[in-house]
């Protein structure tokens, strides 16, 4: 039987829309409801109301696939302005979806919703969302987890178990209340009352025994362990007792695996572990505590434990008291080495192409600062001071009237300036006796313009003002490589040499070494204004950021689209 030539044809336009069917069929849309209301839940012997998401802390966990696109519509019912965050999403082509309350959005006031939208472009891994309004964040949180593609699997054995690991920090009260307080009075943040894993405290704090989270596996299991540092304030040290971890992947970015027994995670981390259940079947405790390398600050020592539990391990009526978990030993609370070793073996899979034509090159002196200020209950700062903090010299100012990326869209004058210095507008010996004359920042809506396309290197040098202290620096928007760290000032003259340009390990959160500095680069590629800032939330309040605004650039692709007709407004 012969063909006619239309019938080719159609054949040929069927195969083809069967292809392009299938082909999309593969991406998913994800849609879902978050509702923020105020939720009585009690933990440590006593009843909190706290801001959840859907009644649950943590939130939803999320799981999408690479290239699946996220319809979330979020309302809020509760009695505070909110915006949500999709922390370490590009959000290529969708800044206003974004989150940071008066960056890209005006909050979601009480009684009205949102819906964000967008779509996961090349990225795998582990990251979460969370509430960025205030410190709502410290119970508005979940893991938002990037399988690969249908066909395509994880650069590492098919583990059998997934467990997502949210570490968080608890205070008994109304953390909104607390941030009020604590920035009326200009003091130091009030210390947690717990950290906690996956919502509970553990055994090892009052009225938290019966609600230990326990994981079950199997002797012989590989688990592939998703571990979020979502703590408010707190960088964590995280270990499992008797276990080995093989690190694979940090901030949804595939790393070289290596194995270690302690990792550490700043707030708005992420690393991606395989454990093997390859011990005696028994129970081990998960733990983790808190690293603290600022010299006086207070913080919670606590530590938080769950329960790696051997599916047939014998049952404790059987075996008594030997049935306790084993508890392993947590680094020093300012064990710095710890940290160095941890991420000093960090390293990307293979070879990468690392922007070396650099047209942007930044240097930002960040840590805290101090203002004088008249002795009262508004001046509880050390020697009558407030706490500020800054980057080069410029204290962060929120705007007020509306958001940064509508002000940059719609061309509204005096929402913000574009003089962000891009050095230290006075060089000074940042990690030595630094003068007290330098510890007042001035306070700014400052943004530093880049070209589309320029390839920007960041020196993000630590100060020794009020104290040298460990920073998880995070950039909206970008993944970037981590090209060097060191302890003391960044000497361009001997450190540049020693940068790894061959295989840095890529990050959207990078911990700026106590007294130290990290040099990150990325290609200014994701147009819009972005949030760069310490996710440890109080200097974040406290003014420690900056934005970039990024120009558009020649495509349409290239530019900031017109923004969704339920943006809210200001
Ligand atoms: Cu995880 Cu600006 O946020």
């Amino acid at each position: 039987m012969s063909m006619e030539p239309m019938d080719a044809l159609y054949i040929a336009l069927l195969i083809s829309i069967l292809f392009v069917l299938s082909s999309t069929a593969d991406a998913e849309i994800h849609y879902h409801d978050f509702v923020v209301q105020e939720t009585p839940v009690k933990r440590l012997c006593r009843t909190n109301n706290i801001i959840t998401v859907n009644g649950q802390i943590p939130g939803a966990t999320l799981e999408v696939r690479d290239g699946d696109t996220l319809v979330i519509k979020v309302l809020n019912n509760a009695r505070y302005n909110v915006t949500i965050h999709w922390h370490g999403i590009r959000q290529l082509g969708t800044p206003w979806a974004d989150g940071p309350d008066l960056i890209t959005q005006c909050p979601i006031q009480p009684g009205y919703s949102y819906t964000y939208r967008f779509t996961i472009i090349n990225q795998e891994g582990t990251l979460w969302w969370h509430a960025h309004t205030g410190w709502l964040r410290a119970t508005v949180y979940g893991a938002l987890i990037i399988r690969p593609k249908l066909g395509s699997t994880y650069p590492f054995e098919l583990p059998k178990l997934e467990i997502p690991i949210l570490l968080g920090q608890w205070w008994n009260g109304d953390i909104i209340r607390i941030q009020n307080q604590v920035m009326f009075s200009g003091g130091a943040p009030n210390i947690s009352n717990a950290y906690t894993i996956n919502g509970q405290p553990g055994d090892l704090y009052r009225c938290s025994s019966k609600d230990t989270m326990k994981f079950y596996v199997e002797s012989g299991d590989r688990i592939l362990m998703r571990i979020i540092n979502s703590a408010l304030h707190q960088q964590l040290f995280f270990t499992i007792a008797n276990h080995k971890l093989i690190v694979v992947g940090v901030d949804a970015l595939y790393t070289r695996p290596f194995t270690t027994t302690t990792l550490m995670l700043g707030p708005g981390q992420t690393t991606d572990v395989i454990l093997v259940a390859d011990q005696a079947p028994g129970y081990y405790y998960i733990a983790a505590r808190a690293y603290e390398s600022s010299q006086n600050a207070p913080f919670d020592p606590s530590t938080t434990t769950a329960i790696l539990a051997y599916r047939y391990a014998p049952c404790s009526s059987q075996i008594g008291p030997q049935l306790k978990p084993i508890l392993p030993t947590l680094p020093n609370y300012n064990d710095s080495a710890t940290v160095t070793a941890f991420t000093s073996q960090l390293r990307s899979p293979t070879n990468v192409s690392v922007p070396t034509d650099i047209t942007e090159d930044l240097f930002f002196a960040v840590g805290l600062g101090l203002v004088n200020c008249n002795p009262g209950p508004t001046c509880q700062g050390p020697n009558n001071t407030r706490f500020t903090a800054s980057m080069n010299n410029v204290s962060f100012l929120l705007p007020q009237t509306t958001s940064l990326l509508q002000a940059h869209y719609l061309n509204i004058p005096n929402v913000f300036t574009t003089d962000f210095p891009p050095v230290p507008p006075l060089p000074f010996d940042y990690t030595g006796n630094v003068p007290q004359a330098l510890w007042q920042p001035i306070f700014g809506t400052k943004l530093y313009k880049l070209k589309f396309g320029s390839q920007v290197q960041i020196v993000l040098q630590d100060t020794a003002i009020v104290s040298t202290e460990s920073h998880p620096v995070h950039l909206h928007g970008y993944n970037f490589y981590v090209v060097g760290e060191g302890f003391g000032n960044f000497n361009p003259g001997t450190d540049t040499s020693a940068f790894n340009l061959y295989d840095p390990p890529q990050r959207n959160t990078v911990t700026v070494p106590v007294g130290g500095w990290s040099v990150i680069r990325f290609v200014a590629d994701n147009p819009g204004v972005w949030l760069m800032h310490c996710h440890i939330d109080s200097h974040l309040t406290w003014g420690f950021a900056m934005s970039f605004l990024v120009e558009n650039g020649p495509e349409k692709l290239q530019s900031v689209q017109a923004p969704p007709l339920d943006l809210p407004p200001c």
